[in-house]
């Protein structure tokens, strides 16, 4: 080869292809970056031989299973695979019935049993890659990590000969969006949708209202979003007091019709949808639209800053009224069984204060008002279980009395998990100090402006999901953790995505790869190839530094 006219990319190339075969060979159980360069890192990677499937010109997809669902994402995957690398010519679907002699085949086997839902392995070898899973969620997996291995392998058009044994730590991976705060069209939400099932996150929690704004068409209350979805300015920067507001309206909400449509799109990718109705507190643009539904006569105003509000909903009849309709239209929107209904930053002066939320109190019992955030959230819960559907709420729920099915998000320390499993519920992990995306990731003088504290791509990534003092079935109780992006500080799709990426590989990892596994250094080093793939997708992020 002559290297005199090469390109310092293609040396490059060809410098680390010369190391990772001295370091290959003879040594086949190797964990070596270039072959296992996917995130979430897979769980067991052998290497075979660092040469191995040629992806230079066409592809051919063999179904074993023609099931519907199946068929459905094996067209997406193809489609994929083919438009995130220039140099595949083609890739052709086969069914059953076909024969396989073409080179350059991946193969799908029968559905397989005794793998765990989202399990499954891949072996690569010169000719042909076999995929088995014993689900579509598994089979959706493995093409997940193949299409990672061919965008991160590009330089090369081959992929090492290999097997990956490869199941997540934890079922529930999520990411929340905050489009209360600032809004966020359909488009910009399925982008992100996009890379959450290429870095196996399935769970989209979607935070559609607050006192800023409601976010969600709902048929039975239009006032909701004619008027609550609408603010007339918004703070400038951190000038709370006295208020600076940038004299520009902001607005936006999802048709009904929309809302589905980003339902569909998720599914396809593996990715189950949580709405949140936050109540009874951050209800200041519910309280714009319907005042009656407050403690106190008004006036109330869609909220053009910041911080915990003392609006909230009044615990009367109306109020449930209002609340049961809009989660039946929630139901009837979303089929995944969770539905969060908030719960977080409650201050109950405005009860203290009103003589009907003192009568609830004494044919209650109750000596404090904070009882009656459990009653409150009692009523919804049933009303959801009656609908074959379980409320999440966040973490301030535990200071009160609720039933164990509720499940509890935990955003403050992480060791709340433990009194929460120990009264029965399910948790879900985000703790700010870890997992706000929202917060600083670098210097505050040089960085946009963002919330308090600062979360580094290495210590998101150390950040870890372990709880200490749970037994095995408490263990269980964790059904994943989650990466929350609160919008205050971000206005635009580009910023949005700077405050993600990379952070959200990390913390994507801390939710897939087991422990014993992670590397902080390989997870560094793998990510170049990643990020070439986001500025490919015309996706913003933050540059590591090196
Ligand atoms: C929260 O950060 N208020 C859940």
């Amino acid at each position: 080869m002559n290297i005199e006219f090469m390109p310092i990319k293609k040396i490059k190339s060809y410098l680390l292809l010369l190391i990772s075969t001295v370091l290959v060979i003879g040594c086949n159980d190797s964990d070596t970056l270039q072959g296992n360069s996917v995130i979430p890192k897979v769980n067991a990677y052998t290497e075979h031989a660092s040469k191995g499937f040629d992806f230079n010109g066409e592809l051919f997809i063999h179904l074993k299973n023609n099931e519907q669902p199946l068929l459905d994402m094996v067209a997406l995957g193809a489609q994929q695979i083919k438009s995130d690398n220039p140099q595949i010519s083609n890739v052709s679907i086969i069914n059953q019935a076909e024969n396989t002699s073409s080179s350059s085949t991946i193969v799908l086997n029968d559905f397989v049993s005794g793998f765990q839902e989202e399990e499954y392995q891949l072996e690569i070898g010169k000719d042909i890659i076999t995929i088995t899973a014993g689900t579509v969620k598994g089979a959706f997996n493995a093409f997940q990590t193949l299409r990672q291995l061919f965008i991160t392998n590009q330089d090369n058009g081959y992929l090492p000969q290999a097997t990956i044994d490869d199941f997540p730590s934890y079922s529930y991976r999520g990411l929340m969006l905050d489009v209360s705060r600032h809004f966020f069209s359909v488009e910009q939400v399925k982008k992100i949708i996009d890379l959450m099932a290429l870095y196996k996150l399935n769970k989209l929690h979607w935070h559609l209202t607050d006192d800023q704004g409601w976010r969600i068409e709902i048929d039975q209350y239009p006032l909701l979003t004619d008027i609550g979805s609408y603010r007339p300015e918004t703070i400038l920067e951190k000038n709370f007091d006295p208020f600076i507001g940038d004299g520009t309206p902001h607005f936006g909400f999802y048709t009904k019709e929309e809302i589905r449509e980003v339902v569909q799109y998720a599914k396809q990718r593996n990715i189950d949808i949580i709405p949140e109705i936050d109540v009874p507190g951050h209800s200041s643009a519910i309280l714009a639209a319907y005042p009656e539904l407050g403690c106190t006569p008004g006036p109330y105003d869609v909220s053009t800053r910041w911080g915990i509000h003392a609006e909230i909903l009044c615990p009367s009849e109306e109020t449930f009224t209002f609340l049961t309709n809009v989660l039946t239209e929630l139901v009837d929107l979303f089929p995944y069984e969770y539905i969060h209904i908030g719960g977080d930053e409650v201050p109950t002066r405005h009860w203290q204060q009103n003589e009907s939320v003192q009568l609830l109190m004494a044919e209650q019992g109750f000596t404090e008002e904070k009882q009656i955030l459990g009653y409150f959230y009692n009523r919804l819960n049933q009303f959801l279980l009656e609908r074959g559907r379980k409320a999440i709420g966040w973490d301030e729920i535990l200071e009160v009395d609720i039933t164990g099915q509720t499940n509890v998000m935990i955003w403050h320390e992480k060791e709340l998990a433990k009194s929460a499993i120990e009264k029965g519920h399910h948790v879900i992990l985000t703790p700010a100090k870890t997992n706000y995306l929202n917060y600083y990731q670098g210097n505050q003088n040089t960085e946009p402006l963002a919330q308090c504290c600062l979360i580094t791509l290495e210590s998101a990534y150390q950040s870890s999901m372990e709880i200490e003092g749970l037994n095995e079935s408490e263990q269980q109780k964790i059904l994943g953790g989650q990466a929350s992006l609160w919008t205050e500080y971000i206005s635009t799709n580009s910023h949005m995505e700077y405050m993600l990426f990379p952070r959200l590989f990390a913390l994507s990892e801390n939710f897939w790869t087991k422990p014993e596994h992670k590397n902080f250094q390989q997870f560094k080093d793998a990510l170049p190839a990643h990020l070439s793939y986001l500025e490919a997708q015309q996706v913003n992020f933050k540059p590591i530094e090196r």
